[in-house]
């Protein structure tokens, strides 16, 4: 892309940017906690959260993970007056090369169904739909651990 932006892993400071460049794009929902998911995102070596810093401000966004089997992508978000400008493909590659580094080889995402402008974003990233329903449970985690 034209712009001259950066592209780095988040810092403290960071923090109430994300959570309102989440807000400003729509990927941040009601019954989730940002606060909560980017510091659980952060505690330990095996997940992180990307970020793109353009003069100043943080632009783009996404949370990865990997489980000990497969490469996880969440809150994919680029600010709404950038998108289509390729900060989003910019931040998956960040995102996948993070993984690779750490020898992944699948990474999985999930989109809403009916969202049909980000399943194109994806599938033009090379993603395909694997046919597969997300089941979820909620569970009390245990507070030693
Ligand atoms: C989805 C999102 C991250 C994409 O970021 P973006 O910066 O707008 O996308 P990019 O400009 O990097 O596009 C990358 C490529 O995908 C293509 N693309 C993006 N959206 C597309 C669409 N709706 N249809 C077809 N192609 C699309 C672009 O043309 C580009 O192709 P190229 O590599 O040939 O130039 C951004 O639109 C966004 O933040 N949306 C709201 C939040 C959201 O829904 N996030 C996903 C949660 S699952």
């Amino acid at each position: 892309m034209s712009i001259d932006v950066t592209v780095r892993e988040i810092r403290d400071d960071d923090v109430d940017a994300v959570i309102a460049l989440w807000h400003a794009s729509g990927v941040a929902r009601p019954w989730n906690d940002p606060v909560k998911d980017i510091a659980f995102a952060r505690r330990r070596p095996n997940s992180t959260i990307m970020v793109t810093e353009m003069k100043g401000r943080i632009v783009a966004s996404a949370m990865i993970g990997e489980d000990g089997h497969r490469g996880w992508v969440y809150y994919v978000a680029a600010a709404p007056e950038y998108q289509g400008a390729g900060l989003g493909k910019s931040i998956m590659t960040a995102a996948e090369n993070w993984l690779r580094e750490r020898g992944v080889w699948k990474v999985q995402l999930l989109v809403r169904e009916g969202n049909e402008r980000v399943r194109r974003f994806y599938e033009r990233l090379g993603y395909h739909d694997t046919r597969s329903i997300c089941f979820q449970k909620i569970i009390e985690p245990n507070p030693l651990t």
